[in-house]
């Protein structure tokens, strides 16, 4: 174990899960001394999703120059970092292997330890950026394109799963809805921004409950309730108020994520909560939020919507974490593209 206090470390931190290619140097998991993001979203727009044989190629485009930019930008060269960290899963196979790749080869020339890092306690890490104050334990709801997770964080690299989506993730159903509605890809910024001119109490989207698991999420029920809802206008003739739908809908989504997040942290007993991940920048999410918090007396928090998403800053908080508690990674280290939280 490294004593937090005694130096500062630098990670720089790659991650490549997805369709952001992303490099950024952070010193001891808090401060951000570079964070860079390449996007693909143009390209993939195109296609109304990402496709994965293009993410991955572009990865391999991009990398070493998002890395060489983080770095200059930070003012540092590799001698001076203490630790290299990667995602090395969830997410896509020829994507993840990208940065695995190029941070095993970085480490292994430049002689530094390597750290790999769970994309979603990525997500979670980034609440440290930018509360330099908060510390575990705490309630997280992680809602991004791929993943729906109600997670206690019990300690620095302790997570335990209180609830999930048995489908769609909160992003995905965003993301399908605005197809539906015409709308392009990504959907979340999107149907948020269509939302302001509608009315939420419109349309009664179902909110979907699991008998057995009072924690769990299902997203997929309300958005067959939207396409039924355009199809039954359509036949009638009527036309379709999509500002209506993308508000109600929003507001179905919201409702569930707020209840199941306050709901679960009364009943562990916590009074600290915070949203992770691309969804966790809505606006009507972090509003609905603020006021249920206040309500039941807790403390919200939220990283700054440049950390929501897909990025390295957050990989490198993460990393430190592992890195002060001895979990480093070997030369073998390998990309995991269903990798659970909590494993290493
Ligand atoms: O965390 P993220 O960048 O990537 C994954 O790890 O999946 O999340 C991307 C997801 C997309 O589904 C996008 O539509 C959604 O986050 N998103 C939003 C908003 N901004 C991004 N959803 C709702 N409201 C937003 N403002
Ligand atoms: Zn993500």
């Amino acid at each position: 174990m490294i004593e937090e206090t005694e130096k500062e470390i630098k990670i720089l931190a790659i991650e490549s899960s997805c369709d952001e290619t992303a490099a950024a140097v952070v010193v001891n998991g808090r401060k951000v001394l570079s964070n860079v993001i390449s996007s693909q979203i143009d390209i993939h727009k195109l296609y109304g999703g990402v496709v994965p044989e293009i993410a991955s190629r572009k990865h391999i485009e991009k990398v070493t120059q998002v890395i060489d930019e983080a770095l200059k930008e930070a003012g540092v060269t590799l001698d001076d970092i203490d630790a290299v960290g990667v995602t090395y899963g969830p997410g896509l196979v020829g994507a993840l292997l990208v940065g695995v790749s190029a941070a095993k080869a970085l480490a292994y020339a430049a002689k530094k330890p390597l750290v790999g890092v769970h994309h979603i306690e990525g997500h979670i890490s980034a609440n440290y950026i930018t509360h330099p104050e908060l510390e575990p334990p705490f309630l997280c709801m992680v809602v991004s394109g791929g993943h729906t997770h109600l997670t206690y964080v019990k300690d620095y690299g302790k997570y335990e799963i209180i609830g999930k989506t048995r489908d769609d993730a909160a992003g995905e159903a965003f993301d399908k809805v605005a197809r539906a509605i015409g709308l392009g890809y990504p959907g979340g910024p999107k149907i948020q921004k269509l939302a302001l001119e509608g009315n939420k109490d419109a349309i009664a989207f179902p909110r979907a409950k699991i008998a057995d698991a009072e924690y769990d999420f299902s997203f997929s029920g309300v958005k067959s309730a939207v396409l039924n809802y355009i199809n039954q206008c359509e036949m009638k003739g009527e036309e379709v108020n999509r500002a209506d739908v993308a508000a109600s809908f929003q507001e179905s989504v919201v409702d569930v994520i707020v209840t199941h997040t306050i709901h679960a942290a009364k009943a562990l007993g916590i009074n600290k909560v915070a949203l992770a991940g691309g969804v966790a920048s809505n606006t009507a999410l972090r509003s609905g939020m603020d006021e249920a918090a206040k309500k039941a007396g807790f403390t919200l928090y939220y990283p700054e919507p440049i950390l929501c998403t897909d990025n390295a800053a957050m990989i490198g908080a993460a990393a430190y974490y592992e890195y002060i508690a001895g979990n480093t990674s070997g030369l073998d280290l390998n990309a995991v593209p269903n990798l659970k939280i909590g494993e290493r």
